[in-house]
């Protein structure tokens, strides 16, 4: 979905034709940040929307507005089968256009209602439908697809995407998973929204995100159905099937779903679930509303899922988490993502300090909160070791096996701290609010925070962000 998909067709097109993210390209978007070339002129690729750390992620020439996804998952085959309608605007006249897929073959393919050819290469499916279709032209693709899901084996980052369980399955994972489940255009910059229906049989719950809207039963299989209201950045889909016990309540009028895999002892996990609402409202304060119409959260058990990961509405929170105690840092890092990552979410995977940075002093702001210890200490432990290896990445710029590097959480939270006594109190406050209002389900750079950070101080940050983003070395104070 683009970023201002309330302006008319034409001017979306203009704007995505001219590779500047939804902003007028007439005006600098990186005016702090040295490193960056002047706004993007790459050339169109189909096979990538253009992010430099991952060439291939993603595809160029259209902007998908929603996917209506109907799967069908039998745990006893590992078997997946699935229809996807994939409602799309093109950028610019296309004789094919490309969807991510992993491992799963497409069976049929239509676009407006006529078959359309499809073709395999890597990862890559190819659609080419009977017309070419025009700049600006808003279609559906419907691929039907099935077969048995595999995740995506990355040497970095470890595997992602879709697992099979002894009870069912698991797809989650960051920087990509979506295309081990269905055909996507896997980028964070094509946010959409999603209609997610999944038919297991009796018994297994089917977990995925946003407002639960009905279960129905038929012949010994269920289906269960979510709907994502607000957009969603593909890595943010999540799916459980499996043996959970399901908890469904409510707090400021939404939907609570909090769910903790049947093979969970004690009741910690349980706990640290509950105070979901109470941890999103302490977050609020500092980050203004709640960007969301659910909550909850997803508790696995399953090694292979070592991690907690922020998907959209409904974190996903392995057992392991919870496993001396119920660990709320964790609860609020994944939380204060639903603003940071989110719903502002990245138009590039180089800026993710913009996810990270910001969670990890969310985390410290909990901390300070609940009595463990106070944002300046954090800070200030950190600050004082000169040998710490934060020093020699440069968050705003960790390079690709950086990416989830203790610089982009601990140097990004820092430079947030740096930030807040440079500008004082109130107009952090006001960046923060500022930032996760703007840009609320939309993309956006470090740049544009950098230029909102100037506006609201009044002055040049550029020697300040250039140090504690962008330079090896510690910064001075
Ligand atoms: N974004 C996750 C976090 O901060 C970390 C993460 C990166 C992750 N890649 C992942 C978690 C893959 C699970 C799976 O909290
Ligand atoms: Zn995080």
């Amino acid at each position: 979905m683009a970023m201002r998909s309330w302006l008319a067709g034409a001017t979306v097109v203009a704007l995505l034709g001219a590779g500047a993210c939804g902003s007028p390209a007439t005006k600098p978007l990186f005016k702090t940040d040295p490193r960056l070339p002047a706004p993007e002129t790459a050339a169109f690729d189909p096979a990538g929307v253009g992010d430099p750390y991952f060439p291939t992620a993603g595809n160029g020439g259209y902007d998908v507005s929603s996917y209506d996804l109907k799967l069908r998952y039998d745990p006893a085959t590992g078997r997946l089968d699935g229809t996807a309608a994939i409602t799309a605007t093109t950028a610019r006249d296309l004789t094919d256009f490309h969807l991510d897929l992993h491992a799963l073959p497409a069976t049929k393919a239509d676009v407006d209602g006529t078959a359309a050819a499809t073709r395999h290469d890597g990862d890559e499916l190819v659609v080419t439908p009977v017309a070419p279709l025009t700049a600006g032209q808003t279609f559906v693709a419907t691929i039907a697809y099935g077969g048995t899901p595999s995740p995506i084996e990355d040497r970095r980052f470890g595997s992602g995407g879709f697992f099979r369980t002894r009870d069912g399955a698991i797809a989650m994972g960051e920087p990509a998973s979506a295309s081990t489940w269905f055909p996507v255009n896997d980028h964070p910059r094509d946010k959409a929204h999603y209609t997610i229906e999944v038919t297991v049989p009796d018994g297994l719950a089917a977990i995925s995100n946003g407002v639960p809207s009905g279960q129905s039963s038929q012949g010994g299989w269920t289906s269960w159905r979510w709907e994502v209201t607000a957009p969603m950045a593909p890595y943010l889909a999540m799916l459980a099937i499996g043996k959970y016990r399901v908890v469904t309540s409510e707090h400021d009028g939404k939907p609570v779903v909090s769910v903790v895999a049947d093979t969970v002892r004690g009741d910690d996990a349980q706990t640290a679930l509950a105070r979901t609402p109470e941890i999103t409202d302490f977050l609020a304060q500092w980050f203004g509303p709640y960007p969301f119409d659910a909550y909850g959260g997803v508790v696995v058990d399953d090694e292979r899922v070592d991690e907690a990961l922020e998907t959209q509405t409904r974190p996903v929170y392995p057992a392991s988490t919870f496993r001396r105690g119920p660990d709320t840092v964790t609860v609020a890092h994944e939380l204060a993502h639903q603003w940071f990552g989110d719903s502002v979410s990245l138009t590039r995977w180089r800026d993710i300090w913009l996810n990270e940075g910001f969670a990890t002093y969310a985390e410290w702001l909990w901390q300070e909160h609940e009595g463990t210890s106070t944002v300046r200490e954090r800070f200030d432990r950190l600050y004082r070791n000169p040998d710490n290896r934060i020093w020699s990445v440069p968050p705003g710029d960790p390079g690709r096996g950086g990416l989830f590097s203790d610089s982009v959480y601990q140097r990004g939270a820092m430079t947030l701290q740096a930030l807040r006594d440079q500008v004082g109190d109130d107009a952090f406050l006001t960046i923060l609010r500022t930032w996760a209002t703007t840009h609320r389900d939309g993309n956006a750079t470090t740049g544009d925070f950098t230029a909102l950070a100037e506006k609201v101080a009044g002055r040049s940050l550029a020697g300040f962000f250039d140090a504690w983003l962008f330079q090896t070395g510690r910064p001075q104070l």
